[in-house]
């Protein structure tokens, strides 16, 4: 078995230099994400069809994403509310078209017509069709249900008076009339489609058009210019009806209905319980040291989410490696400390003939306590190296951030020698 998945590991670009068939743009550009062909790949080459995978630090739930288009079911974990909100929204849309397609397509136009669209982007069938039982559809193929997690996610009003600091005045009035349909919508469902649309589209609307770092930094803009809401939304909605659209591995329909995304809080800085020890392939890639301010970038969302800049602040401290603490000395001995100290509680969720796959910063950025202690720390829990490869990864613009970081190294374990 061994051989045929190193053979497989082994023949793959890690550089992903020819795009893979089907690569769409994601719905939400939260920083740092996996390529979406890398974590498709890796699950591909390390996991059964059918089979469940466990991403600790799952951001906006790329591996989840492959997971659920390659017939797999997923728990994708993270600490970062916003990240949750998308990860629920895009793995509950690809399971939900696994299963109903037109439902899934029958969400996104519903949210269509709740943001003033009475044209043909869905079709006319979906268009006009009901979204009585959506709610209900989500429940049963999605953990937790929409209207727990938006429970969990969303903390008070949206707080109008920070946004202005942000967004230019008719625009932002427009953005209120739009989360007032939001979230008077009867479905759960669709108040958290529209939350994650609003999230996608605030940094467009934002007038800070720099860089995401500069908003993480808190740097306002320093003229206020008018947005076009309405082709934000448009834009969005299409780029998601694209992203269901993307082909999927068939399985049967017994088995479709088996396949499902469980979303997880987990703040992995602190101790954490037991997990249920059935997923077949840990795959993830935890936060770099010194690299990128998670929270703070999603400010404006967060404001949409009801958090005030005290919250944010307390949403930061539990952000394990970010680059606001570059400056401290013990920085990345910190990062590497918390991150071998969560792998303890995260391998708890893997079969023990499961495989552990890490995607790291390489060493030669400067970080190689991370990638050393992290080996040794396996392998004093029985989980040994079996291959490792390098990447090269493609820096957007951001605000002196990702600094050096141009190589990653991709290292997979698993416990039988
Ligand atoms: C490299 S990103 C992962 C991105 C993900 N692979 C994706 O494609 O979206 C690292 C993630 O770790 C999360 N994180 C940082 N500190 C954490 C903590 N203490 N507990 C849980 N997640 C944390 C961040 O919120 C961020 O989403």
């Amino acid at each position: 078995m061994k051989g045929v998945v190193l053979r497989t590991l082994r023949a793959i670009d890690w550089d992903f230099a020819t795009p893979r068939l089907g690569y769409l743009a994601p719905p939400h550009w939260y920083p740092g994400t996996f390529l979406p062909a890398l974590s498709e790949a890796l699950l591909e080459a390390l996991t059964p069809v059918g089979g469940t995978i466990f991403d600790p630090y799952g951001g906006i739930g790329t591996s989840g994403w492959s997971a659920l288009r390659k017939g797999r079911s997923c728990h994708i974990a993270d600490v970062n509310p916003v990240a949750l909100l998308v990860s629920y929204a895009t793995n509950s849309l690809l399971a939900l078209t696994r299963i109903d397609k037109a439902s899934a397509n029958n969400a996104l136009g519903a949210l269509g017509r709740l943001v003033g669209r009475n044209d043909d982007l869905f079709g006319e069938r979906q268009l006009f069709s009901g979204v009585a039982h959506l709610d209900d559809q989500v429940q049963a193929i999605c953990t937790p249900e929409p209207n727990a997690i938006l429970n969990l996610l969303v903390v008070g009003e949206p707080q109008w008076s920070l946004l202005e600091n942000w967004i230019e005045p008719s625009t932002l009035a427009n953005m209120n009339n739009l989360t007032q349909a939001i979230l008077a919508s009867q479905s759960a469902y669709l108040r958290l489609l529209g939350l994650c649309m609003i999230s996608a589209i605030a940094r467009s609307v934002c007038s800070q058009h720099a860089s995401w770092g500069h908003i993480a930094d808190n740097v306002r803009p320093r003229e206020m210019t008018a947005q076009n809401l309405y082709a934000a939304t448009t834009r969005w909605l299409k780029r998601t009806k694209a992203f269901i659209s993307a082909p999927m591995t068939q399985v049967s329909t017994e088995r479709d209905i088996a396949i499902k995304p469980r979303i997880y809080l987990r703040d992995w800085s602190k101790p954490a319980d037991v997990g249920p020890g059935d997923a077949d392939l840990l795959l993830t890639s935890p936060p770099y040291a010194d690299a990128i301010d998670y929270t703070l970038a999603q400010r404006l969302s967060l404001y949409f989410l009801g958090y005030d800049d005290r919250a944010i602040s307390s949403l930061v401290s539990a952000e394990i490696g970010a680059r606001r603490k570059r400056s401290k000395t013990l920085s990345r001995s910190t990062w590497s400390e918390q991150l071998c100290a969560a792998l303890k509680d995260q391998v708890t969720w893997v079969k023990p003939s499961g495989t552990i796959c890490l995607v790291l910063p390489h060493k030669d950025s400067g970080r190689s306590s991370g990638e050393d202690d992290i080996r040794t720390s396996l392998e004093g829990m029985g989980w040994h190296l079996f291959f490792e490869a390098d990447r090269s990864i493609h820096q957007s613009h951001t605000r002196h951030s990702w600094t050096s970081i141009k190589k990653e190294t991709i290292l997979v374990f698993s416990s039988r020698k």
